[in-house]
């Protein structure tokens, strides 16, 4: 309880966030989440799979729940996410046999799907991801992003420029409500992915600019940041770099650091976590004019997606690991 609040400790330079899901608004978790934070992001409940009851009826019931007892809370919402290959409606983009629908029928789902969803959550919510994960792990050519590109149900049925429709979509819906959008990927700190995702968003948003007096269409490049021991910070330093150089801000947007296993992390383990942490939170703080946001994916070991890896600041009964004191004074642990 005596803790001071990572929030504060940030307050100059960039967001806190947490990942949530519904049953993180009671008690101890919700003391934890507002004392720490400043926004939360939807772990699970705002995703395309869950925006229908039946398909193609759109039902928002729980998403809106969540996004007012964030508010009730006094925390900020961000929205993830609106075109992902996983957690989606797969008739959207495939035909009961598997097959790819028509272009012009899967464009015209996936900007009714962006439309809605959007024009749903209006200002409720800060940013969104509009695009999540769509290039490939370590693509060999990174120069051609086209190529790179994950072979996704949307790849298959509309091409390469469902990218930037999905953008022009989400722009379209927005009205020039102030909402950033984000393209959103993982193995942000490999150079080769980093590569590719930096060329396509230089792509799209020249040719967006050029017709829009200089205006960007992708806001922002989400990290997520799911890293491990063996993540090298200068990998880290060097993406940050391309993606500043292509968008008005960056954020990392899943923040977690995988350490032990079967929910066991050694002493030895828990420093080399606490010093990555540290190294990291070191470096987005010298980024701090470029970084909206840092959003750790999940609030404590016992409730992560990788929990068996004990990857985040708080362990299993919510008490603060070393972690947590690497993010509050970066420099006395580096
Ligand atoms: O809701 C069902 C429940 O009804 C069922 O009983 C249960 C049985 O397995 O599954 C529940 O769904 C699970 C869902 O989380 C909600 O808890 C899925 O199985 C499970 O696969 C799903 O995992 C989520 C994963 O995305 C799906 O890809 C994780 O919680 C979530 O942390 C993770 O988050 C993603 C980001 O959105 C994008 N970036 C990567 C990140 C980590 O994978």
């Amino acid at each position: 309880k005596d803790l001071t609040p990572i929030k504060d400790v940030y307050q100059n330079d960039f967001l806190i966030g947490n990942a949530v899901s519904a049953k993180e608004f009671e008690g101890t978790r919700l003391e934890l989440l507002t004392m720490h934070h400043n926004v939360v992001t939807a772990e699970n409940a705002m995703k395309p799979g869950y925006a229908y009851g039946t398909y193609p009826e759109f039902d928002f019931t729980a998403e809106d729940a969540l996004v007012t007892d964030a508010h009730s809370a006094g925390l900020d919402m961000v929205g993830h996410v609106l075109v992902w290959h996983q957690q989606s409606e797969e008739s959207l983009h495939t035909d009961a046999n598997g097959d790819p629908l028509p272009r012009e029928e899967a464009l015209a789902n996936l900007r009714n799907h962006v439309k809605t969803t959007v024009e749903h959550f209006g200002d409720r919510v800060i940013s969104w991801d509009v695009v999540n994960e769509a290039m490939n792990d370590n693509p060999p050519n990174p120069s051609d992003w086209k190529a790179s590109l994950r072979n996704s149900g949307w790849l298959k049925a509309i091409g390469t420029d469902y990218v930037k429709e999905s953008f022009l979509a989400a722009k379209e819906a927005l009205n020039g409500k102030d909402v950033k959008l984000y393209y959103n990927d993982y193995n942000d700190d490999n150079q080769n992915k980093a590569e590719a995702i930096y060329q396509m968003i230089k792509e799209i948003n020249e040719e967006y600019k050029a017709e829009n007096n200089g205006e960007l269409l992708i806001d922002g490049m989400g990290m997520q940041a799911h890293y491990n021991l063996n993540t090298n910070p200068e990998n880290v330093e060097k993406s940050l770099e391309k993606f500043t150089s292509v968008t008005s801000e960056v954020s990392v947007t899943e923040l977690d650091v995988t350490a032990g296993s079967d929910n066991v992390l050694t002493e030895a383990q828990e420093v080399e976590q606490a010093y990555l942490y540290a190294q990291l939170f070191k470096l987005y703080k010298e980024y701090a004019g470029d970084i909206a946001r840092v959003t750790f994916w999940g609030l404590n070991d016992a409730t992560s997606w990788r929990a068996a890896q004990s990857p985040l600041l708080f362990d299993a009964d919510l008490q603060a690991k070393e972690a947590y004191y690497a993010v509050i004074d970066p420099e006395k642990y580096i």
